[in-house]
């Protein structure tokens, strides 16, 4: 069985895997840069990718230690190619390709969110065909997915990623970093009730989703009233669950779907998860939820897509270059698909 080295350095997290096979993870070593970057209220990319270049060599040896494997028993190197902060990339890349050349191994570019994407299923037996729901800082994507490279994007946000959403309403509330999970904690106290905020593109239509008016509705209640913050996180969060779970399940239900699976930061949330197993009972649809520990920025899932890619006969690729922006070209599209709810 081949072991992967893989690296992830997209935003502000530095990361190193080492997997043996698709689903015997030796390594999993996360360094996150959130601290050096809270004082200017937001990911610096210069920081970051100058962060990234300082941490990677100890955080591979680290992460070598901890698997108990030699740098020379490593059979491919992999990193995230994008999309993503563009010189946080090429630091991963540069390292990674490095370590190819060096050792006289293959390496593999890979998409950061097919590494969301496939990390519900790490560790099964085999990647059903699904809907995927990939909702995190920098993204909220629909995709249906016939099987493990064979997939179309349903749709995406038109303004704020969720995550980020949580995190720009948590701001407006004065509460920390990373908003998500401070919203999710103020809301266990919150009447979700209370305020009635609007559901962003809920009856489009199609699979895309719109967060920037309900931030605008946090900022304006806001300025008009004296609010009790409980209640603003708990009536927020019930708006964008009720969107992201409606739309999961009209997507399974246009689609044909039986499993439904999310990933991703926001893939957390308390209230999200419960609220998707209720639906998805009621839709006879099993949920799938990313291992906890792979649903915020890490390696592992980048070393479970380039062992997924090996498997099925993929070959190196020494010449890939960054991608950072989102490509759909990495899915298969077809006609579109509408979504009634
Ligand atoms: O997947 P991730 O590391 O980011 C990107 O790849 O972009 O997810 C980070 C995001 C942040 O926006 C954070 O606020 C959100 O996930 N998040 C949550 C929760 N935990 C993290 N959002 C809602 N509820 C949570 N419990
Ligand atoms: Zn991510």
């Amino acid at each position: 069985m081949s072991l992967i080295l893989a690296i992830e350095t997209s935003c502000d997290e530095t990361a190193v895997a080492v997997l043996r096979g698709c689903d015997e993870l030796l390594a999993s070593e996360v360094w996150s840069q959130a601290a050096l970057h809270a004082e200017y209220g937001g990911v610096v990319p210069e920081v970051a990718s100058r962060s990234h270049l300082s941490a990677l060599p100890g955080l591979v040896g680290t992460a070598l230690r901890h698997s108990k494997i030699q740098l020379s028993e490593i059979d491919a190197f992999a990193a995230t190619c994008g999309p993503g902060l563009p010189t946080a990339l090429l630091v991963g890349m540069a390292h990674a390709k490095g370590l190819a050349i060096g050792m006289d191994r293959p390496f593999l570019a890979i998409n950061h969110i097919e590494g969301h994407l496939f990390s519900p299923f790490f560790g099964q037996p085999e990647i059903l065909p699904h809907i995927g729901m990939v909702v995190s800082g920098g993204h909220t994507l629909l995709v249906d997915v016939s099987s493990f490279g064979v997939c179309r994007v349903l749709g995406s946000t038109v303004d704020d990623a969720t995550g980020e959403a949580f995190d720009k309403v948590a701001k407006l509330l004065g509460l920390g970093y990373p908003g998500g999970v401070e919203i999710e904690r103020m809301a266990r106290d919150g009447d979700p009730a209370r305020y009635a905020f609007p559901r962003g593109m809920m009856h489009s239509g199609d699979f895309q989703f719109s967060f920037s008016g309900l931030k605008t509705a946090v900022r304006y209640l806001l300025a008009r009233e004296k609010v009790s913050i409980p209640d603003v996180c708990a009536s927020f969060q019930e708006a964008v669950v009720e969107v992201l779970v409606e739309k999961a399940m009209a997507a399974a239900k246009a689609c044909g779907r039986t499993c439904v699976a999310m990933s991703g930061g926001v893939s957390s949330n308390g209230r999200l998860q419960a609220l998707a197993l209720r639906r998805a009972e009621e839709h006879e649809i099993e949920m799938r939820f990313a291992p906890r520990d792979l649903r915020t920025d890490n390696a592992a899932m980048i070393a479970y897509v380039a062992a997924l890619q090996l498997e099925g006969g993929g070959v190196g690729k020494l010449d890939a270059d960054v991608h950072p922006n989102f490509d759909t070209k990495s899915f298969k599209q077809s006609r579109p698909v509408e979504a009634q709810i």
